[in-house]
Protein backbone atom coordinates (compact mmCIF):
# COMPACT_ATOMS: atom_id res chain seq x y z
CA UNK A 1 0.00 0.00 0.00
CA UNK A 2 1.61 3.66 -0.66
CA UNK A 3 2.27 5.89 2.22
CA UNK A 4 -0.71 7.85 0.40
CA UNK A 5 -3.12 5.71 0.84
CA UNK A 6 -2.05 5.21 4.91
CA UNK A 7 -1.99 8.86 5.55
CA UNK A 8 -5.39 9.43 3.89
CA UNK A 9 -6.93 6.48 6.06
CA UNK A 10 -5.34 7.44 9.17
CA UNK A 11 -7.21 11.25 8.78
CA UNK A 12 -10.38 9.22 8.52
CA UNK A 13 -9.83 7.56 11.00
CA UNK A 14 -8.88 10.89 13.12
CA UNK A 15 -11.90 13.04 11.24
CA UNK A 16 -14.44 9.85 12.82
CA UNK A 17 -12.98 10.52 16.22
CA UNK A 18 -13.11 14.05 16.35
CA UNK A 19 -16.83 13.15 15.41
CA UNK A 20 -17.66 10.99 18.19
CA UNK A 21 -15.88 12.82 20.64
CA UNK A 22 -18.48 15.90 19.94
CA UNK A 23 -21.11 13.19 21.38
CA UNK A 24 -19.33 12.24 24.82
CA UNK A 25 -21.92 12.50 27.49
CA UNK A 26 -21.30 15.66 30.00
CA UNK A 27 -19.92 17.59 27.50
CA UNK A 28 -21.82 20.76 26.89
CA UNK A 29 -22.81 21.30 23.46
CA UNK A 30 -25.45 23.75 20.98
CA UNK A 31 -28.81 22.76 21.72
CA UNK A 32 -29.65 19.26 19.93
CA UNK A 33 -31.01 19.17 16.62
CA UNK A 34 -31.87 15.48 16.56
CA UNK A 35 -35.18 14.67 18.58
CA UNK A 36 -34.53 11.61 20.91
CA UNK A 37 -36.97 8.55 20.19
CA UNK A 38 -39.55 9.45 22.86
CA UNK A 39 -39.50 13.42 22.07
CA UNK A 40 -41.24 12.57 18.06
CA UNK A 41 -44.75 13.25 18.39
CA UNK A 42 -45.28 14.11 14.74
CA UNK A 43 -47.85 11.21 13.35
CA UNK A 44 -46.63 11.42 10.11
CA UNK A 45 -43.27 10.63 11.01
CA UNK A 46 -44.21 8.38 14.01
CA UNK A 47 -46.64 5.90 11.40
CA UNK A 48 -44.07 5.74 8.76
CA UNK A 49 -41.05 5.00 11.00
CA UNK A 50 -43.30 1.65 12.94
CA UNK A 51 -46.26 0.81 11.15
CA UNK A 52 -46.13 2.15 7.17
CA UNK A 53 -44.24 -0.72 6.55
CA UNK A 54 -46.83 -3.90 7.18
CA UNK A 55 -50.15 -1.39 7.08
CA UNK A 56 -49.12 0.93 4.01
CA UNK A 57 -47.93 4.30 3.55
CA UNK A 58 -50.87 6.36 4.28
CA UNK A 59 -52.85 3.30 6.22
CA UNK A 60 -53.33 1.61 2.57
CA UNK A 61 -51.97 -0.74 0.32
CA UNK A 62 -50.21 -2.90 2.94
CA UNK A 63 -49.78 -6.48 3.42
CA UNK A 64 -51.69 -6.10 6.81
CA UNK A 65 -55.13 -4.21 7.48
CA UNK A 66 -56.05 -1.17 5.72
CA UNK A 67 -56.19 1.19 8.83
CA UNK A 68 -57.44 4.22 6.66
CA UNK A 69 -59.92 2.19 5.34
CA UNK A 70 -63.28 4.06 6.29
CA UNK A 71 -65.09 0.66 6.79
CA UNK A 72 -62.45 -0.32 9.50
CA UNK A 73 -62.73 2.70 11.01
CA UNK A 74 -66.07 2.51 11.25
CA UNK A 75 -65.99 -1.16 12.75
CA UNK A 76 -62.91 -0.51 15.04
CA UNK A 77 -62.91 2.04 17.88
CA UNK A 78 -60.42 3.64 19.22
CA UNK A 79 -59.81 1.58 22.61
CA UNK A 80 -59.81 -1.66 20.15
CA UNK A 81 -56.96 0.23 17.73
CA UNK A 82 -55.00 1.56 21.12
CA UNK A 83 -55.13 -2.08 22.34
CA UNK A 84 -54.12 -3.70 19.37
CA UNK A 85 -50.91 -1.07 19.07
CA UNK A 86 -49.73 -0.81 22.53
CA UNK A 87 -49.86 -4.97 23.23
CA UNK A 88 -49.98 -6.23 19.60
CA UNK A 89 -51.68 -9.53 18.81
CA UNK A 90 -49.72 -12.82 20.30
CA UNK A 91 -48.66 -15.40 17.37
CA UNK A 92 -48.68 -13.01 14.48
CA UNK A 93 -46.39 -10.39 13.04
CA UNK A 94 -48.13 -7.42 14.87
CA UNK A 95 -45.75 -6.43 17.65
CA UNK A 96 -46.59 -4.73 20.66
CA UNK A 97 -45.67 -0.66 20.89
CA UNK A 98 -46.12 0.23 24.63
CA UNK A 99 -43.06 0.28 26.31
CA UNK A 100 -45.07 -1.59 28.94
CA UNK A 101 -45.52 -4.40 26.48
CA UNK A 102 -42.08 -4.77 25.66
CA UNK A 103 -42.00 -2.13 23.00
CA UNK A 104 -40.25 1.03 22.25
CA UNK A 105 -43.08 4.16 22.10
CA UNK A 106 -44.40 6.16 25.23
CA UNK A 107 -48.36 6.19 26.28
CA UNK A 108 -48.43 9.83 24.60
CA UNK A 109 -46.87 8.56 21.40
CA UNK A 110 -49.59 5.94 21.19
CA UNK A 111 -52.25 8.33 21.81
CA UNK A 112 -51.14 10.31 19.18
CA UNK A 113 -50.82 7.00 16.21
CA UNK A 114 -54.90 6.28 17.88
CA UNK A 115 -56.18 10.03 17.15
CA UNK A 116 -54.52 10.07 13.27
CA UNK A 117 -55.80 6.79 12.55
CA UNK A 118 -58.92 8.44 13.50
CA UNK A 119 -58.44 11.63 11.72
CA UNK A 120 -58.01 9.13 8.26
CA UNK A 121 -62.05 8.92 8.68
CA UNK A 122 -62.71 12.53 7.95
CA UNK A 123 -64.75 12.79 10.95
CA UNK A 124 -67.75 11.13 8.78
CA UNK A 125 -68.45 7.34 9.30
CA UNK A 126 -69.53 5.68 5.69
CA UNK A 127 -73.53 6.12 5.16
CA UNK A 128 -75.52 2.80 5.09
CA UNK A 129 -75.42 -0.08 7.36
CA UNK A 130 -73.97 0.11 10.66
CA UNK A 131 -70.75 -2.92 10.72
CA UNK A 132 -71.13 -5.76 13.00
CA UNK A 133 -69.85 -5.46 16.52
CA UNK A 134 -65.49 -5.38 16.41
CA UNK A 135 -66.03 -8.21 19.43
CA UNK A 136 -67.73 -11.33 18.67
CA UNK A 137 -70.41 -11.82 20.88
CA UNK A 138 -69.79 -15.32 21.67
CA UNK A 139 -67.36 -18.49 20.32
CA UNK A 140 -69.76 -18.90 17.07
CA UNK A 141 -70.75 -22.47 15.57
CA UNK A 142 -68.61 -23.99 13.26
CA UNK A 143 -71.11 -26.22 11.20
CA UNK A 144 -73.39 -23.06 10.89
CA UNK A 145 -70.33 -21.22 9.37
CA UNK A 146 -69.44 -24.51 6.98
CA UNK A 147 -73.10 -23.36 5.66
CA UNK A 148 -72.16 -19.36 6.01
CA UNK A 149 -69.28 -20.16 3.92
CA UNK A 150 -70.88 -21.79 0.75
CA UNK A 151 -73.68 -18.63 0.99
CA UNK A 152 -70.87 -15.96 1.20
CA UNK A 153 -67.40 -16.98 0.21
CA UNK A 154 -67.26 -20.17 -1.77
CA UNK A 155 -67.89 -18.71 -5.33
CA UNK A 156 -64.60 -16.77 -4.74
CA UNK A 157 -62.66 -18.83 -2.66
CA UNK A 158 -63.58 -22.33 -3.82
CA UNK A 159 -66.15 -24.66 -2.18
CA UNK A 160 -63.98 -25.95 0.54
CA UNK A 161 -61.63 -22.43 1.44
CA UNK A 162 -58.19 -23.69 -0.48
CA UNK A 163 -58.79 -21.42 -3.21
CA UNK A 164 -60.61 -20.26 -6.41
CA UNK A 165 -60.89 -18.00 -9.36
CA UNK A 166 -61.81 -14.82 -7.49
CA UNK A 167 -59.30 -15.39 -4.26
CA UNK A 168 -56.50 -17.58 -2.72
CA UNK A 169 -56.97 -20.56 -0.40
CA UNK A 170 -58.24 -19.35 3.55
CA UNK A 171 -57.86 -22.46 5.19
CA UNK A 172 -53.75 -23.31 4.66
CA UNK A 173 -52.27 -23.66 7.90
CA UNK A 174 -49.79 -21.23 7.43
CA UNK A 175 -51.94 -18.62 6.74
CA UNK A 176 -54.32 -19.57 9.72
CA UNK A 177 -51.55 -19.52 11.99
CA UNK A 178 -50.38 -15.97 11.68
CA UNK A 179 -53.43 -14.82 11.72
CA UNK A 180 -55.88 -14.36 14.78
CA UNK A 181 -59.47 -14.81 15.32
CA UNK A 182 -59.88 -11.37 15.20
CA UNK A 183 -57.62 -10.62 11.80
CA UNK A 184 -60.14 -12.84 10.55
CA UNK A 185 -63.35 -11.17 11.82
CA UNK A 186 -61.27 -8.03 10.33
CA UNK A 187 -61.05 -9.30 7.13
CA UNK A 188 -64.19 -10.41 6.74
CA UNK A 189 -66.25 -7.29 7.79
CA UNK A 190 -63.81 -4.96 6.21
CA UNK A 191 -62.85 -7.06 3.31
CA UNK A 192 -59.33 -6.16 1.64
CA UNK A 193 -59.71 -2.81 -0.03
CA UNK A 194 -58.31 -2.40 -3.30
CA UNK A 195 -57.91 -6.35 -3.89
CA UNK A 196 -61.70 -7.17 -4.61
CA UNK A 197 -62.47 -8.69 -1.79
CA UNK A 198 -65.54 -7.52 -0.77
CA UNK A 199 -66.97 -6.32 2.85
CA UNK A 200 -69.63 -7.93 4.53
CA UNK A 201 -72.27 -5.91 2.62
CA UNK A 202 -71.28 -7.30 -0.63
CA UNK A 203 -70.05 -10.77 -0.83
CA UNK A 204 -73.59 -11.65 -2.10
CA UNK A 205 -74.55 -8.15 -3.66
CA UNK A 206 -77.75 -7.23 -1.73
CA UNK A 207 -77.39 -9.57 1.32
CA UNK A 208 -75.03 -8.19 4.21
CA UNK A 209 -74.02 -11.03 6.51
CA UNK A 210 -75.73 -10.93 10.10
CA UNK A 211 -73.41 -10.52 12.42
CA UNK A 212 -73.85 -14.58 13.58
CA UNK A 213 -72.95 -15.52 9.97
CA UNK A 214 -69.81 -13.58 10.46
CA UNK A 215 -69.17 -14.88 13.77
CA UNK A 216 -69.69 -18.35 12.74
CA UNK A 217 -67.95 -18.42 9.44
CA UNK A 218 -64.79 -16.96 11.70
CA UNK A 219 -65.32 -19.99 13.95
CA UNK A 220 -65.60 -22.12 10.68
CA UNK A 221 -61.94 -20.96 9.44
CA UNK A 222 -60.47 -21.31 13.15
CA UNK A 223 -61.49 -24.79 13.49
CA UNK A 224 -59.64 -25.30 10.17
CA UNK A 225 -55.94 -24.57 12.26
CA UNK A 226 -53.63 -27.88 12.61
CA UNK A 227 -51.58 -27.92 15.80
CA UNK A 228 -48.23 -28.18 13.12
CA UNK A 229 -48.68 -25.47 10.80
CA UNK A 230 -46.67 -25.92 7.79
CA UNK A 231 -46.15 -29.24 8.01
CA UNK A 232 -47.68 -31.09 4.95
CA UNK A 233 -45.77 -34.51 5.97
CA UNK A 234 -45.76 -34.49 10.16
CA UNK A 235 -44.70 -38.49 10.67
CA UNK A 236 -41.69 -37.31 8.38
CA UNK A 237 -40.54 -34.57 10.99
CA UNK A 238 -40.41 -35.75 14.19
CA UNK A 239 -36.85 -35.85 14.89
CA UNK A 240 -36.09 -32.31 16.59
CA UNK A 241 -39.91 -32.17 18.28
CA UNK A 242 -39.43 -32.08 21.81
CA UNK A 243 -35.96 -33.96 22.05
CA UNK A 244 -33.65 -33.57 25.10
CA UNK A 245 -30.65 -32.07 24.51
C1 LIG B 1 -65.83 -11.58 -4.73
C2 LIG B 1 -64.85 -12.53 -4.28
C3 LIG B 1 -64.71 -12.76 -2.80
C4 LIG B 1 -65.68 -13.12 -1.90
C5 LIG B 1 -67.17 -13.32 -2.14
C6 LIG B 1 -64.99 -13.32 -0.64
N1 LIG B 1 -63.67 -13.07 -0.78
FE1 LIG B 1 -62.26 -13.25 0.67
N2 LIG B 1 -60.88 -12.45 -0.57
C7 LIG B 1 -61.09 -12.19 -1.90
C8 LIG B 1 -59.85 -11.62 -2.44
C9 LIG B 1 -59.66 -11.18 -3.87
C10 LIG B 1 -58.94 -11.56 -1.38
C11 LIG B 1 -57.52 -11.02 -1.39
C12 LIG B 1 -56.55 -11.67 -2.24
C13 LIG B 1 -56.75 -13.15 -2.53
O1 LIG B 1 -57.25 -13.88 -1.68
O2 LIG B 1 -56.43 -13.58 -3.64
C14 LIG B 1 -59.62 -12.13 -0.23
C15 LIG B 1 -59.01 -12.27 1.01
C16 LIG B 1 -59.58 -12.91 2.07
C17 LIG B 1 -58.93 -13.22 3.31
C18 LIG B 1 -57.48 -12.89 3.64
C19 LIG B 1 -57.35 -11.54 4.20
C20 LIG B 1 -55.95 -11.29 4.63
O3 LIG B 1 -55.80 -10.56 5.62
O4 LIG B 1 -55.00 -11.78 4.01
C21 LIG B 1 -59.81 -13.86 4.12
C22 LIG B 1 -59.58 -14.38 5.51
C23 LIG B 1 -61.05 -13.95 3.36
N3 LIG B 1 -60.87 -13.36 2.13
C24 LIG B 1 -62.17 -14.54 3.84
C25 LIG B 1 -63.39 -14.50 3.16
C26 LIG B 1 -64.61 -15.03 3.71
C27 LIG B 1 -64.73 -15.74 5.05
C28 LIG B 1 -65.58 -14.78 2.81
C29 LIG B 1 -67.06 -15.04 2.95
C30 LIG B 1 -67.70 -14.45 4.10
C31 LIG B 1 -64.95 -14.12 1.67
N4 LIG B 1 -63.62 -13.97 1.93
C32 LIG B 1 -65.63 -13.72 0.52
C33 LIG B 1 -62.23 -12.38 -2.60
C34 LIG B 1 -63.44 -12.73 -2.06
C1 LIG C 1 -44.51 -6.38 11.07
C2 LIG C 1 -45.81 -5.98 10.56
C3 LIG C 1 -46.63 -4.98 11.35
C4 LIG C 1 -46.24 -3.76 11.85
C5 LIG C 1 -44.88 -3.10 11.79
C6 LIG C 1 -47.44 -3.18 12.42
N1 LIG C 1 -48.49 -4.02 12.28
FE1 LIG C 1 -50.36 -3.71 12.96
N2 LIG C 1 -50.89 -5.58 12.37
C7 LIG C 1 -50.10 -6.46 11.69
C8 LIG C 1 -50.81 -7.70 11.48
C9 LIG C 1 -50.29 -8.93 10.77
C10 LIG C 1 -52.08 -7.53 12.07
C11 LIG C 1 -53.22 -8.56 12.15
C12 LIG C 1 -53.05 -9.36 13.43
C13 LIG C 1 -54.18 -10.35 13.64
O1 LIG C 1 -54.17 -11.41 13.01
O2 LIG C 1 -55.09 -10.03 14.43
C14 LIG C 1 -52.09 -6.18 12.62
C15 LIG C 1 -53.17 -5.63 13.27
C16 LIG C 1 -53.25 -4.30 13.67
C17 LIG C 1 -54.43 -3.69 14.22
C18 LIG C 1 -55.76 -4.37 14.50
C19 LIG C 1 -56.55 -4.63 13.25
C20 LIG C 1 -57.91 -5.19 13.63
O3 LIG C 1 -58.20 -6.34 13.27
O4 LIG C 1 -58.64 -4.46 14.32
C21 LIG C 1 -54.12 -2.39 14.49
C22 LIG C 1 -55.04 -1.32 15.08
C23 LIG C 1 -52.74 -2.20 14.11
N3 LIG C 1 -52.25 -3.39 13.62
C24 LIG C 1 -52.07 -1.01 14.25
C25 LIG C 1 -50.71 -0.87 13.99
C26 LIG C 1 -49.98 0.34 14.26
C27 LIG C 1 -50.58 1.63 14.78
C28 LIG C 1 -48.68 0.09 13.94
C29 LIG C 1 -47.49 0.99 14.12
C30 LIG C 1 -47.30 1.59 15.43
C31 LIG C 1 -48.62 -1.28 13.46
N4 LIG C 1 -49.86 -1.82 13.51
C32 LIG C 1 -47.47 -1.91 13.01
C33 LIG C 1 -48.80 -6.23 11.29
C34 LIG C 1 -48.04 -5.14 11.64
Amino acid sequence: MSGGDLWSRIAAVAGALALVSCDLPGRPGPEPEVLRPEQVLDFATLYSQNCAGCHGEEGRGGAAVSLADPVYLAYADDAAVRRVTANGVAHTLMPAFARSAGGMLTDKQIDVLVRGIRAWAGGSAPGGLKPPAYTAAGPGDAARGAAAYQTFCARCHGPDGKGGSGGHSIVDGSFLALISDQGLRTAVVTGVPGLDAPDWRNDVPGRPMTEEEVTDVVAWLASQRTQFPGRPYPSLQPKNQGGTQ
